[in-house]
């Protein structure tokens, strides 16, 4: 993110997305923004991003995520016209786009498109209009499909949050189906870093995949922060493990995701920095130090969503 604050104090116009969603979802109102302050580059991060939601609110996602991405692509369009000279639409996306693995193989950026929940059909819509507009208007862009992310301020609708914070509380820990399922952890500053370097080495109109070279089933990895958290609370040996509970599993469920990232590697010189544990137990401390944030969070519309989403646990 330091890389990120860096580029912003840079005299060249940015536009970054990171929480905008119901902004760039006017139209009027995005064009405007681009025509007043004249964005040379769109780094756009922004989306409905959890799979469960999207389950229970497709719309939601096609509109966050299809139309507000043709929003900023119509307005950076209006914008320059032709004039396409020192200036780029990066697109953030997402490994789910490639659907799901087996036991084998891993997702590389020729992996054909597959996409099965509505968050990843939109993903992969958003990524589509994007290179549309590229073949279409010339409009230079980028794309990186990224795995799973951890790290702070993770909203705790995500697994790895979402255990954290039950474990802290004494309450139960829903495990998906089998808790088989695996996927691929990045730790966020790994994925900014990451962002940085496709932003200024990345090759205009080429695609580039971001792993962590890190699988886990998400069973064993709950286990692991059942650990680390029965450690750092003081608790006996194997506490955390008895609040494990399997529950129904998610419809749609994608049972393997794993990158290989060997093109950043290779072209850009990128590759993660931090070792799991040790990117584990930082998120970890910040989960237990920061206790207004969660406090925050757990008001209103979230505890909402959590009793809906986990009635029958
Ligand atoms: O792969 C990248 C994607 O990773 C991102 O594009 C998505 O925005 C992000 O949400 C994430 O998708 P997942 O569906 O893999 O993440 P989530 O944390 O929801 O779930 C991780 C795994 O844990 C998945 O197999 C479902 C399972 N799970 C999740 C929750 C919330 C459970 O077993 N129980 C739960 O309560």
């Amino acid at each position: 993110m330091l890389a990120i604050l860096k580029m912003l104090l840079t005299s060249l116009i940015y536009l970054i997305t990171i929480s905008f969603m119901a902004i760039f979802c006017d139209l009027t109102f995005v064009e405007n923004l681009f025509e007043k302050l004249q964005f040379d580059y769109v780094i756009h991060l922004a989306a409905e991003s959890h799979v469960d939601r999207s389950i229970s609110d497709p719309l939601a996602f096609a509109k966050t995520n299809i139309l507000g991405t043709m929003n900023l692509l119509n307005a950076f369009k209006t914008l320059w016209q032709d004039q396409w000279e020192n200036k780029l639409f990066y697109h953030i996306s997402t490994d789910e786009v490639y659907g799901s693995l087996g036991e084998e193989g891993l997702f590389t950026e020729t992996s054909a498109y597959d996409p099965n929940s509505p968050y990843s059909a939109s993903k992969a819509s958003s990524d589509h209009f994007v290179r549309a507009y590229g073949e279409t208007y010339n409009m230079p862009f980028v794309i990186s499909n990224c795995s799973n992310n951890y790290g702070p301020n993770q909203f705790p609708e995500k697994l790895i949050p979402l255990c954290i914070n039950n474990i802290k509380q004494n309450k139960p820990l829903p495990i998906y189906g089998d808790g088989k399922y695996t996927r691929d952890w990045l730790y966020v500053v790994d994925h900014a870093a990451a962002i940085d370097k496709i932003f200024h080495n990345g090759k205009v109109g080429e695609t580039y995949n971001i792993g962590g070279h890190n699988e886990w089933q998400n069973i064993d990895l709950v286990h692991l922060m059942c650990r680390i958290m029965d450690r750092k609370l003081n608790r006996p040996n194997g506490h955390s493990e008895q609040l494990i509970q399997f529950v129904a599993d998610r419809p749609g469920h994608d049972k393997r995701y794993a990158i290989d990232a060997a093109k950043i590697e290779r072209e850009i010189g990128w590759k993660p920095s931090l070792n799991f544990e040790k990117g584990l137990e930082l998120t970890i401390d910040w989960y237990l130090n920061n206790t207004d944030w969660l406090n925050n969070v757990y008001s209103g519309a979230y505890l909402q969503y959590y009793d809906k989403q986990y009635q029958n646990s």
